[in-house]
């Protein structure tokens, strides 16, 4: 990207971080809703640490953005956005708990369980799931019931078995820790456990919006390069970057004998691959035109970040 295009870019970023975290300081309140009973004050505490002051915000941009392709309006996709994001705040608890990647920094300060506990961090993530549900079905996503019903459905099923949970119990089986890990199926795990997530933000836009058929799957094809693109450039900062600028350990993945492209092609046969799904993604939006111009700069920022 160009000087201009970044600062343009960051700024469009930095805007849609801005208003979906006062999002989800409304919707992470400590306001009984109709059905529920009380909110314990630990709880939503610990809810709003993990999910508030920090996070690029890339999954609610996504959502924003390729929402924007289709004129939906800002506020729906911004709702759509808060809930996926409630679903990677709770997925970063329980990946930094002591049983999974045992992470003592996240967002540049102490994980969850460090200034809490485990059982806070463990219903804090519980927690943050099912509010994304509550806050995805919601009359002000769409108008149209079956549309919600649709995005719904999307969002269960890249977060649960067959997506990023699968893909995390994947991750750990691809550490030896459940015996004898075969050969690691790396593009599997990271298509699952981070690809997910980041398809979702790219889909939902073509759900929100009605997408033909061919839009649909131009962004899912988007989605899924952009996700694989992500977790390698992850992989790569954890080997390259220093805890500083990522505000969470350097140097993870070795100490607990993860597989990762990184370990498998090396530094730069992952540089490589990275570079191919940029041109994957670039290539899958092409139907757009100039209406994409934004989702194609979010990739590249993917692949060229330093945190
Ligand atoms: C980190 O995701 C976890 C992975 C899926 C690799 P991000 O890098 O998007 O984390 P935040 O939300 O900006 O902290
Ligand atoms: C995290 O992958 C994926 C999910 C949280 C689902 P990592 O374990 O590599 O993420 P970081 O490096 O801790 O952020
Ligand atoms: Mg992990
Ligand atoms: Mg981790
Ligand atoms: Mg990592």
């Amino acid at each position: 990207m160009t000087g201009t295009a970044l600062t343009d870019f960051t700024k469009r970023l930095d805007k849609t971080a801005e208003d979906t975290e006062a999002l989800l300081s409304t919707l992470l309140s400590d306001t009984v809703l109709a059905d529920e009973i009380a909110r314990p004050k630990r709880l939503v505490d610990a809810m709003r640490y993990s999910s508030l002051n920090g996070g690029k915000r890339l999954r609610p941009f996504l959502v924003v953005e390729s929402a924007a392709v289709f004129s939906v309006p800002r506020e729906a996709a911004l709702l759509a956005g808060a809930a996926l994001e409630c679903i990677h705040c709770y997925s970063l608890i329980h990946d930094d708990l002591p049983a999974m990647d045992n992470s003592d920094l996240r967002r540049g300060r102490p994980t969850l369980h460090k200034a809490y506990d485990d059982a806070t961090a463990i219903l804090a993530g519980d927690a943050l799931l099912t509010i994304a549900f509550d806050i995805i079905t919601r009359d002000e996503i769409h108008r149209e019931p079956a549309v919600r019903l649709a995005l719904t459905r999307a969002l269960a099923r890249a977060s649960g078995v067959g997506g990023m949970a699968g893909g995390q119990m994947l991750d750990l089986a691809g550490e030896g820790r459940f015996g004898d890990r075969g050969p690691v199926d790396v593009a599997r795990v990271q298509q699952m456990k981070t690809g997910a997530l980041l398809r979702f933000g790219c889909i939902a836009g073509a759900i929100l919006g009605q997408a033909t058929q061919a839009e649909y799957k131009a962004l899912d094809d988007f989605g899924r390069a952009l996700g694989e693109a992500f977790q390698i450039a992850d992989d790569l900062l954890d080997v390259e970057g220093d805890a500083a600028t990522l505000g969470k350990p350097a140097g993870a993945d070795a100490e607990l004998g993860k597989t990762t492209f990184v370990t498998q092609l090396g530094i730069e046969g992952a540089k490589q691959r990275v570079r191919d799904l940029l041109a994957r993604g670039d290539a899958a939006l092409s139907i757009f035109g100039a209406r994409a111009d934004v989702l194609r700069a979010a990739a590249h920022f993917v692949a060229e970040r330093k945190n």
